[in-house]
Order: C-alpha cells, then structure tokens, then sequence
C-alpha cells in the first residue's frame, strides 16, 4: 500500500473516493462538513434534515460525482458519538466501510483526519482497512483470485504537516500489525492436511529467515530426547509426527533475559479416543491459532524492530484416534518428570503446553505468556467478547490488561484457587488431565500451573476468540487472528513484572 499526506483542501484531492468522517450531529459547528454542504449546493444538510444520515456509527452514505470535488465519490460516513471516538472507532469505522463497493472499486481512497490527528487513530485505521477487507483466497481458483480490493493508495487529509514524522510511523506500524494477524488468520484458515507439524515447521524456517530471527525445529527423535512424554503422547494417534518449534530475537545487545511466548499448536483436534462430535468439528483445525499467534508476534516484534530479546515456542501435534493413540485412563511421564493420567485425550492441549512450558524454563524468563485455544468453558465465561486470563503475578497480568485496553483485544482475569488445585489431582498419577465440566477454564489453568517455575506466567484462553461467528467491522465471520494485536501491545509497551 502506498500512503501520502496532504494538507490540501478537500474538494481538489482527485481520487476515486474521499471518505470524511462524521461524528453524531449536535449544533456544534465543523468546518470540515460546513465546506462540503456549502459546495455541493446544500446536499449535506438536506441528507441530515431528510433524516437520512445522523452519524451514528458506521452509517454511510455516497454520493458520486459530487458538485464542487474533483474526487469520484464523496463518502460520508458517521463515527457515532463524539465523545466516545477512540482509536477502536477509527478501526471498526474503516473496517465497515473496507467491503463497501464504493471503496472496492477504488484504487486511490483518501481519509479526511482533519481534527482527529492522533498516531493511535491512524494506526487503527490503517488496521481497520486490512483487517475489514481481507479475504482467504489461497484455495480459490480462477476468477474468484480477482475478487480482491483494489485500493493501492491512501491519502491522509490533515490540517498541517507538523508531527508528520509519528503519523507515518504509526501508519507503518498499523500496516505491519494489520499484516501480523493476517498471518495468523492465513494459517488459521490453511486445513490441516496442508498444514500438518512438518508443513507448518517449513513455514515457520521459511518465515524465520525472511525475517532475520532464529530458528530450530525439534523433529520427534529430538522431542522423544527432550523426554517431551506429553507432547509426543498427544501426537502418537497421528502419523504426522509432533515438532517443537524454538523462535528466538534478539532486540538487544546485552544478554536480558528473554520474554517466552508459548502458543498451542494442535494442527487438528479430533478429540483422540474421547473422540469430539461430528458437528463443527472441521473448525478444529484452528486449534493451532495460539501458536500462529506467538509465530506472528514474534516477526511482528522483530520487524517493529522491539529492543527486548523474545522466545516463541509451538509445541506442535495432531490429535487424532487410532489404534496407536493414546487411551484414557493412560498414565504418562512430562519431561518435568510429574505423572498424568489422561482422563479424557481431548484435554490434549494442557497437555504439550506442559511440556513446552517447562522447556520455556531453561530460558531462565523474565515472564513466561501462554496462549492457546484451551478450553470450550471459555465461551460460558465471556462469549465472543473477550478471553479470560490466569496466572500468578499481577504485575504481568495488568500489563496484559493495559494491552488488551490498548488494542481493544479484551481480556478479564480469572483466578485459581486452591480448591481448583486439588480438582486436578489424581489417586494414581500427580495429576489428571481432566476433572469434568465445572470451573473448565480455571481447572485447565490450575493444571498448567503445575508446569511453571519461580518466573512470572500468564495464561490467555482464546477458544472461541480464534473464530468469529457472525463478523464484526473489522472482523470478518471466520478466523479472527485475536491476540496478535494483544501480545505485540504487551511487548511493545513492556515492563519487567
Ligand atoms: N481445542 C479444544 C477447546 C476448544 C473448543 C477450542 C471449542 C475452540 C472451540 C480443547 O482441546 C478441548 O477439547 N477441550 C476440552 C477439555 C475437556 C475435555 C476437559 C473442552 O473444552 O471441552
Ligand atoms: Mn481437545
Ligand atoms: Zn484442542
């Protein structure tokens, strides 16, 4: 995307569409809206009083062709309340408006900033735009390839150039962010007979590369080694045999301790044994979304050029049932050394983070953060609306806060308590995998709990977060890529908890 700045009058900016933005209509004078009724002869005012147009969120008009502009098409579109406009706004606003065919059929937009010159507002709506307008289109064939956007160039209209340095920085760094959870949504949407452990290592190799950051792929010789029993008692169902992934950055010269980014990365969840139903079940080739979120924010950290030295790892397997899988009632040994009679195969996720966050240890972490689409419980918790996070150090779970205030990626914290430890207890083994339905969030927690060391840890569940069901502004209906935004804010923003 090419972008430009001009602090040109908005009537002699010839592009295919000008979009100016328009807050809920009090009496309060704007100058902006005052010039384009005065030029097209009244038109603005007569959409208002016509009750046709009032600016609540999201509301647009366009107008072609019209009287006094240069532009094709002028479109007005409402920002809702004015003292309720933040940067999320900017990203639902643009987002909406991203699939509209007036802007689609555009290669030349401009965004009229006038009055809301902030880099966060510009950040967001260079987000907003991808993220709205983007489509999976790697398994279409033929003409559906063109049914892409067409937008090549954005020109910000703004009222002066002072500042202009931080406007174009944020808007680098919304298009680097937006492109981020693209990646994650990409993988996402990839099934998982493309996407297998083995495939999804090449990738992360190939990205590593492209990007200038380290990485090794343990293969299943290396995990067994490793004495990783969880992870390869989760993938012996499968013939795709599990990987472990390590990424690592350095955005230091000295030899800070790493931040280690955990992600689940369960390229298919059938369920094992205690097979899953048959409804929805394709969806579960998302369950790799946490570890596509770490891989994304690491590349994302590294091309924001972040001066922290980060970890990823992706403890990556497919769950299936097989005459090799393994059973409930099971008993398998952790590289941590601690005994797990598996209960239920499809509790398989608790599972290889245990191992990977014992493997995160030998980073000797400042803080170690988990994301993983672990538990089904989590959409009883807070629905589509935001994902619970755990964990044993406030200091770090307020910062994940700070973040998810930041992104509009939101989070609320859940705690564990030493009833929910006892839950995961087992007469046999140390521990279960499973202790039915109740508290299904927290209990996961409580067990992953056992896996952490004398580090700072957080756990974010987004199951259900990974998938929007009926599409929002800038999220279309299908794989998310939440979190991305989330961690990267986290990073960016970072303290030593
Ligand atoms: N991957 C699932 C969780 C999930 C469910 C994510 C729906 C997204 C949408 C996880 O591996 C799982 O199956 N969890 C079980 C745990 C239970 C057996 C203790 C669950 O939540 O039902
Ligand atoms: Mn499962
Ligand atoms: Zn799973």
């Amino acid at each position: 995307m090419k972008y430009k700045y001009t602090i040109d009058a908005i009537q002699d900016i010839a592009v295919d569409a000008v979009v100016v933005f328009v807050p809920v209509l009090e009496k309060t004078s704007d100058s902006v809206l005052e010039k384009i009724d005065h030029l097209s002869g009244g038109a603005f005012s007569s959409l208002v009083k016509a009750g046709d147009f009032n600016g609540n969120e999201s509301e647009t008009v366009v107008i072609c062709k019209p009287a006094g502009f240069q532009a094709g098409r002028l479109i007005l579109v409402g920002l809702g309340d004015k003292k309720k406009i933040v940067a999320d706004s900017f990203r639902r606003v643009i987002g909406t408006i991203s699939r509209e065919k007036a802007v689609k059929n555009s290669k030349k937009i401009a965004l009229c900033f006038k009055g809301y010159e902030k880099p966060s507002f510009y950040q967001a709506a260079v987000e907003g735009y991808f993220l709205g307008s983007y489509k999976m289109l790697d398994f279409k064939t033929g003409e559906a390839q063109k049914n892409n956007a067409k937008v090549e160039e954005i020109t910000f209209i703004i009222s002066h150039k002072k500042g202009l340095g931080q406007l174009e920085k944020a808007v680098k760094k919304g298009e680097v962010i937006a492109e981020g959870q693209l990646l994650v949504r990409q993988l996402g949407y990839t099934p998982a007979n493309i996407l297998t452990p083995e495939k999804y290592a090449q990738k992360a190799m190939e990205l590593a590369r492209k990007y200038r950051i380290n990485c090794r792929v343990l293969d299943e010789k290396n995990i067994a080694r490793e004495k990783m029993g969880a992870l390869i008692a989760v993938g012996k169902g499968s013939k795709e045999k599990p990987r472990f992934i390590v990424l690592s950055y350095k955005g230091r010269t000295d030899s800070q301790n790493p931040v280690v980014l955990v992600g689940k990365g369960i390229t298919f969840d059938a369920g094992g044994i205690s097979l899953k139903p048959a409804l929805n079940m394709h969806e579960m080739k998302n369950d790799m979304a946490g570890s596509a979120v770490v891989l994304a924010t690491i590349i994302t950290a590294a091309r924001l050029k972040f001066p922290r030295n980060l970890v990823a790892l992706m403890p990556l397997a497919e769950n299936l049932p097989s005459s090799t899988a393994t059973k409930p009632g099971d008993i398998i040994t952790t590289r941590k050394g601690l005994t797990v009679e598996v209960i239920n195969t499809d509790a398989e996720g608790r599972l290889i983070l245990a191992d990977a966050l014992d493997y995160a240890g030998t980073f000797k972490p400042q803080a170690v953060i988990d994301i993983a689409t672990l538990t089904g419980a989590a959409l009883y918790v807070l629905g589509y609306e935001g994902a619970p996070i755990l964990g044993n150090n406030k200091r770090l779970l307020d910062q994940i806060k700070s973040a998810a205030e930041n992104t509009a990626e939101k989070v609320w914290e859940l705690p564990i308590w030493d009833g929910h430890r006892e839950m995961m207890k087992s007469n046999l083994a140390d521990l279960v995998n499973s202790a039915g339905k109740t508290a299904g969030t927290i209990a996961a927690s409580a067990f992953l709990e056992n896996f952490t060391g004398n580090w700072p840890w957080a756990h974010i569940d987004i199951a259900y977060m990974d998938m929007e069901p009926k599409g929002r502004p800038y999220l279309p209906a299908g794989v998310t890529g939440y979190g991305l935004r989330l961690l990267t804010s986290l990073l960016e923003n970072w303290k030593k908890p």
